[in-house]
């Protein structure tokens, strides 16, 4: 039986020394980080998500600043909110979450964004700097998937990882940190012939495709790391609890676990780091802007 990775404790631990940093940033410099969240319209697992955010900002004693906007806010109305808080010297952290309604180009808003206040770090600058090594704002989930696949094998040296998924938030940054670490890095797709073969050859799989239990036991080997990155609201079938819907990974859990050597679970594994992560670069952001080190 393989080991169930906690991501919740570690994200506990990672947010109980900020909590401590941001003390004295508020004792010995009157420095209190500020993140400035905007959702618009009416996603359900957007509101939870941003929810859960400023709840930890709130216990961290991070300032939070909501902007809930209407699903009929036009671009410019949004590009215009965010070019006033690049400009507000007191916000030192800016989250758009995604998805945005149809109306609105995602691209344009990431874009929009002062990279330094970008504590997602989707933007084109802070995407570019992990491509090339010289790593500014680093996405929050392959930041925090990083930290727990580092706690648990420590030197990731010469290990094949494969990351299934490559998209701009997930596949991509991760894929880069992994190069990082001297790993053998695969990066699969929909169009990827064999993926289950390639999968079999893994020492590190990242799951991060959205699609519920894609990964069975057969598609892993003896002893592999798993990180599933995937959040997935499905319906309940076949126990009394039908007909109620749960959260399922990208990683069928109870198959891979006999095998893997480690999982993360879903919930409780990838993330609470995201959200512990996207804590740290607010931190960061904070403490850069105003030059402490
Ligand atoms: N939507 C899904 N994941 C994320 C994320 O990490 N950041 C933002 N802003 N939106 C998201």
């Amino acid at each position: 039986m393989g080991n169930r990775i906690d991501g919740k404790a570690f994200a506990d631990q990672l947010c109980e020394s900020l909590k401590t940093e941001i003390e004295s940033l508020v004792a010995e410099h009157q420095l209190r980080p500020t993140i400035a969240v905007v959702l618009v319209g009416n996603d359900p697992a957007s509101h939870v998500y941003v929810r859960n955010k400023v709840r930890r900002c709130e216990q961290l004693g991070i300032e939070s600043i909501e902007h809930r906007l209407t699903s009929s806010t036009s671009q410019t109305e949004l590009l215009d909110l965010i070019e006033e808080m690049n400009q507000d010297s007191n916000i030192n952290g800016i989250l758009v979450q995604l998805p945005v309604p149809e109306q609105i180009d995602d691209k344009a808003v990431i874009d929009a964004i002062a990279p330094e206040k970008d504590v997602d770090g989707f933007h084109i600058l802070n995407a570019g700097a992990l491509a090339v090594g010289q790593n500014q704002m680093v996405p929050c989930t392959p930041l925090g998937s990083m930290m727990l696949l580092k706690d648990q094998l420590g030197d990731l040296s010469g290990m094949h990882a494969v990351v299934i998924g490559r998209s701009n938030i997930v596949g991509k940054p991760m894929a880069n940190l992994l190069l990082q670490e001297n790993c053998t890095v695969t990066v699969v797709h929909s169009r990827t012939k064999n993926i289950e073969e390639v999968c079999r050859t893994a020492d590190i799989l990242v799951a991060a495709v959205g699609i519920p239990q894609l990964v069975k036991a057969d598609w892993v080997k003896e002893g592999v790391t798993i990180i599933d990155v995937g959040i997935n609201r499905v319906l309940v079938e076949g126990t009394e609890e039908e007909g109620k819907s749960k959260l399922v990974g990208d990683v069928d859990f109870d198959q891979v676990i006999d095998k893997a050597a480690a999982v993360t679970p879903v919930p409780g594994g990838v993330g609470p780091m995201t959200i512990a992560c996207l804590m740290y670069n607010t931190v960061a952001a904070a403490k850069k802007q105003t030059g402490i080190s």
